[in-house]
């Protein structure tokens, strides 16, 4: 990936009406819990996305809305009329969604959504992972009707992978990272993901606890990315937030110090989901703009973490616990019982 320097204006701007509209137009959608927990005598706010629309994920508020944003593109470029939410399972746009492929690599959560938002309107999903991946992602994603390839030993090969099997049959890359001249499609992803921080403010504004700090996990840094602009724009009371990587892909840490994109060099980490070497540029042009902080956590301090989440009654990977771990560290160090941190559990236990 080559270098980039931050543009004069942001990359990143949603429509985050959009995309609560729709997330609050499926059926199914309900907001995630807001659990207290008790740590040392401080009590943790954690938003538990193991729930979300039952695929185990935050990522499904993602995919599954570029989906039906890529597809209503597809049938206002065809019809000239862009359909409505209630027109999306109509037999017209169910005829178009029928001609249409959505690919992407993915760490095993990203797929799981595009594969779903493809079934849901009827179109086809090929999701490319590498054997890295937990193999019930591939049998997840087969029940979702999606052709599931492992493809390569890193999540990065299996990026590259997506990349030229999209070039090769012209079907759509719906990849959750960004990079220059590649932005329009993982802007809709991430855009989905605002519904969290959207969630969260409500959740405040009703119950007046505004956290403090906020810890937000990275892969590629769409997510934290997405959250970070939301709580900037949104939030009525500013906490202090930190971006938090695996030590083996720290790569928007590195990116935000060089003032460009730079890839992290680094062994396998045990957070498969963050394990990106390379950031998005869309995650980091909108970082590098707003006042955040970065922290990387070892593989042995997420494990720790997942085993007090545990104790918990709360049930995630290394990869769900990293912001945990972030905040565990900080109060072994110092306890503040006037702090009130807040942690995204980001994925539920996998087998
Ligand atoms: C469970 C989980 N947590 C966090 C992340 C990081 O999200 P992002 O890649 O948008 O930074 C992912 C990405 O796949 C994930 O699946």
């Amino acid at each position: 990936m080559s270098a980039t320097t931050t543009p004069a204006s942001p990359l990143f701007i949603p429509n985050a009406d959009r995309a609560m509209e729709f997330a609050q137009y499926c059926p199914i959608y309900t907001p995630t819990e807001v659990i207290p927990i008790l740590d040392d005598g401080v009590t943790v706010l954690v938003k538990n996305e193991a729930t979300r629309f039952g695929l185990g994920s935050f990522k499904a508020l993602g995919g599954i809305y570029a989906v039906a944003q890529l597809l209503s593109d597809t049938v206002e470029a065809q019809t000239g009329t862009r359909p409505a939410l209630s027109d999306l399972h109509s037999d017209s746009v169910k005829a178009i969604a029928a001609t249409q492929t959505y690919i992407c690599a993915s760490a095993g959560n990203h797929g799981m959504a595009v594969a779903t938002g493809a079934r849901l309107f009827g179109a086809h999903a090929r999701i490319h992972i590498s054997s890295e991946v937990p193999s019930s992602f591939a049998t997840r994603l087969r029940e979702r009707g999606a052709q599931a390839c492992v493809s390569g030993a890193t999540y990065e090969e299996s990026l590259e992978i997506a990349n030229q099997d999209a070039l090769d049959t012209g079907a759509h890359l719906l990849a959750d990272g960004s990079w220059l001249g590649y932005t329009y499609p993982p802007s809709q992803v991430m855009e989905g993901y605002t519904v969290m921080a959207r969630e969260l403010r409500d959740t405040f504004k009703d119950s007046g606890q505004w956290p403090t700090d906020v810890y937000l996990q990275a892969g590629v840094g769409g997510m934290a990315a997405a959250i970070t602009y939301m709580i900037r724009l949104e939030w009525d009371v500013q906490p202090r937030i930190v971006i938090v990587e695996p030590s083996a892909a720290e790569c928007l840490a590195l990116s935000a110090d060089a003032g460009q994109l730079v890839d992290a060099t680094g062994p396998i980490s045990n957070m498969g989901r963050l394990d990106c070497k390379a950031a998005s540029l869309l995650a980091f042009d909108t970082l590098i703009r707003t006042n955040v902080e970065y922290q990387s956590i070892s593989d042995e301090e997420a494990d720790a973490a997942v085993a007090e989440l545990e104790t918990q009654g709360l049930s995630t990977t290394p990869s769900g616990a990293a912001g945990f771990a972030v905040w565990q560290r900080e109060r072994t160090l110092k306890i503040d019982t006037a702090q009130l941190p807040l942690v995204i559990m980001s994925e539920q236990a996998i087998d």
